[in-house]
């Protein structure tokens, strides 16, 4: 399927993760070579404001600067694609309010993430409801026809597409309904506790800029099949944590080779972890080398950043304007 521009955004909430990694901005880098500058990704800082937990307004600015540079290190290059800071284009928020006037209420609080997210708060903030309105606004400021997206986004984009419809059929036609963008080849990586997700919010993360060091000490603590209790009982492969980072980290002739010293107890899981460690850097190391690099010069990603911003804000102030026209501001 043909798509011409896309949209995609991170939150700067915490350190990004190789969950993040292999289930996101890998795509992006490969979407970043087909599109160029219309590939478009943005942290979405606005979008931090609304969450209680993680919001601190001492460490923003470091944690947006810390995002841009862990997308930069990953492959993400600011100078073939766009790479912005949203509040960069505030823009986007003026088209969000714009929206809110056009969504009913109940089709926000029926959202899923709304009601998981507002069931854990004493006191919802308004934000947190508009949330979706403002994802709506971040992607169709710029006409993207193409956002790639996890399952748990799905519900969304939904809205997204239907706040396009209805902003057409009261104003004229203006906007796009964009499609998801699925990738069945992204894994949903698991936290290194086991869990089914690695997530910041969670912690149970490895992040993709961490100690080599303190990566062998997540990795050595990290559970296995709990069948192999001793050195010599054999395991399941399937039923292991760190089987399942192979997969994602090693090629084909190492992971046959774990699973088969797993099943026959020929090879502890201290030394299958090893391997992976072993693997696991050899993708990480590279990333981590340019990360150091860009730290040693803040400039070059703050360039970037508003250079990004520079272009961003050029297509969503000609949206703006169109959507004032039509509405008759
Ligand atoms: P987190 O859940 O850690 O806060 P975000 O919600 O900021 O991460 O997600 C950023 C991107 O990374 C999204 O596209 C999301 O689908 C992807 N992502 C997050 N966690 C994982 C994971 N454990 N496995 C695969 N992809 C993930
Ligand atoms: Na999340």
């Amino acid at each position: 399927r043909a798509m011409k521009r896309v949209l995609s955004g991170i939150q700067p909430t915490g350190a990004i993760h190789i969950g993040n990694y292999l289930g996101a901005i890998k795509q992006w880098v490969e979407i970043g070579e087909r599109l160029g500058k219309d590939a478009l990704f943005c942290i979405v800082d606005y979008h931090a404001l609304t969450n209680p937990d993680a919001y601190d307004p001492e460490r923003l600015p470091q944690r947006t600067f810390e995002a841009a540079l862990a997308n930069m290190a990953a492959g993400l290059d600011p100078e073939k694609i766009t790479l912005f800071v949203q509040s960069h284009v505030p823009e986007h928020t003026e088209l969000s309010w714009i929206f809110t006037t056009q969504t009913p209420v109940g089709d926000l609080t029926r959202m899923t993430q709304y009601k998981d997210k507002s069931a854990k708060l004493k006191s919802v903030p308004a934000g947190l409801l508009m949330y979706p309105v403002l994802q709506a606004a971040d992607i169709l400021i710029y006409k993207a026809d193409t956002v790639p997206v996890g399952e748990d986004q799905l519900q969304h984009l939904e809205l997204t597409r239907e706040i396009a419809r209805r902003f057409n059929h009261a104003f004229g036609d203006t906007f796009p309904e964009p499609k998801a963008l699925l990738n069945p080849k992204a894994p949903r990586v698991p936290g290194i506790d086991g869990a089914a997700k690695m997530s910041k919010s969670v912690g149970n993360t490895i992040e993709l800029l961490e100690e080599p060091k303190s990566i062998w000490e997540k990795l050595r603590a990290a559970p296995t099949d709990p069948a192999r209790v001793r050195r010599n009982d054999p395991g399941d492969p399937s039923r292991c944590l760190i089987f399942k980072y192979h997969t994602y980290f090693s090629p084909p002739e190492v992971q046959e080779a774990v699973a088969e010293g797993c099943r026959t107890a020929g090879i502890g899981c201290v030394d299958c972890k090893k391997l992976l460690f072993d693997r696991m850097m050899e993708v990480l190391g590279p990333i981590q080398e340019r990360a150091a690099e860009l730290r040693q010069n803040p400039e070059v990603v703050e360039a970037a950043l508003e250079d990004g911003a520079r272009r961003a804000r050029a297509i969503a102030q000609e949206t703006m304007h169109e959507v004032r026209v039509k509405i008759g501001l």
